[in-house]
């Protein structure tokens, strides 16, 4: 395990919980002082403060990296170095140029490497892409995710140049790969269109964004995304389909609701803002936020010599995406999304039928069942391009 923050502790209590075999048996820290507690903490046998000696141990089959963003690069690029498999938190680097050489890195090396975005892993999420790739909701149109809180834990996170950016670069990457996994992985996304500033934090970097992400088969994709929200974390996503909708709520709506006046209740729930009154708690946060499927999925991966759910080249593409995201924000218009390579379909084989047929002569528009139990078609002729109605009774 690289890193002995956060997001350590959550990977370890996902790959430790229950009665996992799994075992993190090296701890490495950039700052000297905390690896040994961490270890201690987590009965990890060996820690160090050398990040060679950690990726070379010989009983490590694995590298996690879980260190600032400023320092994936680094710890990928050592990983792949020294012939281990390699997992990535996110975002997986600071912008594209460091995502690309990271990609390049594994794949010289010829090692298993995966893209640890846990939030397009949550049951809900997986239950809900799984219905879409059913068919449930017919075309994807438009998916939105947002993800905004209060801010967050580490100065680091708001030093633009450790982090790659603000509230964009740290949120966004979660909305954007939602949205795709909604949309399709292997439909290019082409261009942007984003909002970004500073609206309350006293940092360079933006505290909120918002942006359009346009897809080949024209699907949208939306983000919102902030680190000036107040009332928690908001972790929601809606998706809009030509035959059906989905409304995702991952954290302040759980279907858990408790009221307490002495605020007794203990640990609520990530950047939860109150302890008292009414609270959202969630019930276990290592499952609801996709760390447990996360991590079964990659390791399963990587022993059945295939590939994970999420993957480093689609880090890459997330990366770049945000990239163009910046460009936006500065000039004010769409930015196409510059992408080294694509490795999903073409543009032409992802375009779509929109008109549905209603018969030979026309196609549908909508059909309404009217207050009286009248149903009524709307429809176009298909020659002249008349609207027509027809009325039908039961
Ligand atoms: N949902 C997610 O997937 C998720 C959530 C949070 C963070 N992350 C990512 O994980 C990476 C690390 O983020 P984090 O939240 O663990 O950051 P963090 O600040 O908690 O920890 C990052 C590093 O800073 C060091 N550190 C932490 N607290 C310290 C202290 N008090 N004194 C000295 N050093 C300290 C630790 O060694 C750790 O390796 C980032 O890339 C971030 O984007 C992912």
């Amino acid at each position: 395990m690289l890193g002995t923050g956060f997001i350590a502790d959550f990977y370890i209590s996902a790959l430790h919980g229950q009665r996992s075999r799994d075992r993190v048996i090296m701890a490495y820290s950039t700052t000297k002082e905390r690896a040994k507690p961490f270890a201690k903490k987590h009965n990890i046998h060996h820690w160090t403060n050398d990040l060679h000696e950690a990726v070379n141990h010989p009983e490590v089959d694995i590298v996690c990296i879980g260190l600032r963003n400023n320092q994936h690069l680094e710890a990928a690029t050592a990983a792949a170095k020294a012939g281990k498999a390699v997992m990535c938190t996110k975002p997986l680097a600071r912008n594209g140029k460091e995502a690309w050489e990271m990609v390049k890195a594994v794949e010289k090396a010829g090692v298993f490497a995966g893209y640890l975005e846990d939030l397009v892993y949550t049951p809900k999420n997986l239950k809900a892409v799984d219905g879409v790739k059913n068919g449930a909701i017919g075309r994807v149109l438009w998916a939105k995710s947002r993800e905004t809180h209060p801010g967050p834990h580490s100065p680091w996170f708001w030093d633009k140049e450790l982090a790659g950016g603000g509230a964009l670069v740290d949120l966004g990457c979660h909305c954007i790969e939602i949205a795709r996994s909604f949309i399709g992985k292997n439909v290019r996304p082409v261009e942007v269109m984003c909002w970004a500033d500073t609206q309350v934090k006293p940092i360079d970097a933006e505290d909120h964004a918002i942006g359009l992400v346009k897809y080949a088969n024209g699907a949208i994709g939306q983000f919102e995304v902030s680190w000036s929200f107040r009332g928690g974390m908001d972790l929601r996503d809606e998706v809009m389909g030509t035959d059906g909708t989905i409304w995702l709520n991952n954290f302040l709506r759980t279907g858990f609701e408790m009221f307490t006046a002495p605020g007794k209740s203990g640990y609520v729930a990530e950047k939860a803002e109150s302890a008292s009154g009414w609270l959202f708690p969630v019930g276990d946060e290592t499952n609801e936020l996709g760390y447990n499927h996360m991590f079964t999925d990659m390791l399963n991966a990587m022993e059945s010599g295939g590939q994970p759910v999420e993957t480093f080249y689609d880090g890459y593409v997330v990366n770049e995406i945000m990239d163009a995201c910046y460009r936006s924000a500065k000039s004010k218009k769409w930015e196409p999304i510059k992408l080294k390579e694509w490795r999903g379909l073409p543009d032409e084989a992802v375009q779509v039928q929109k008109e549905v047929e209603y018969d030979k002569k026309h196609w549908l528009l909508k059909e309404e069942v009217m207050p009286d139990g009248s149903k009524k078609l709307l429809l176009k002729d298909k020659k002249t391009g008349k609207l027509v109605q027809k009325e039908m009774s039961e």
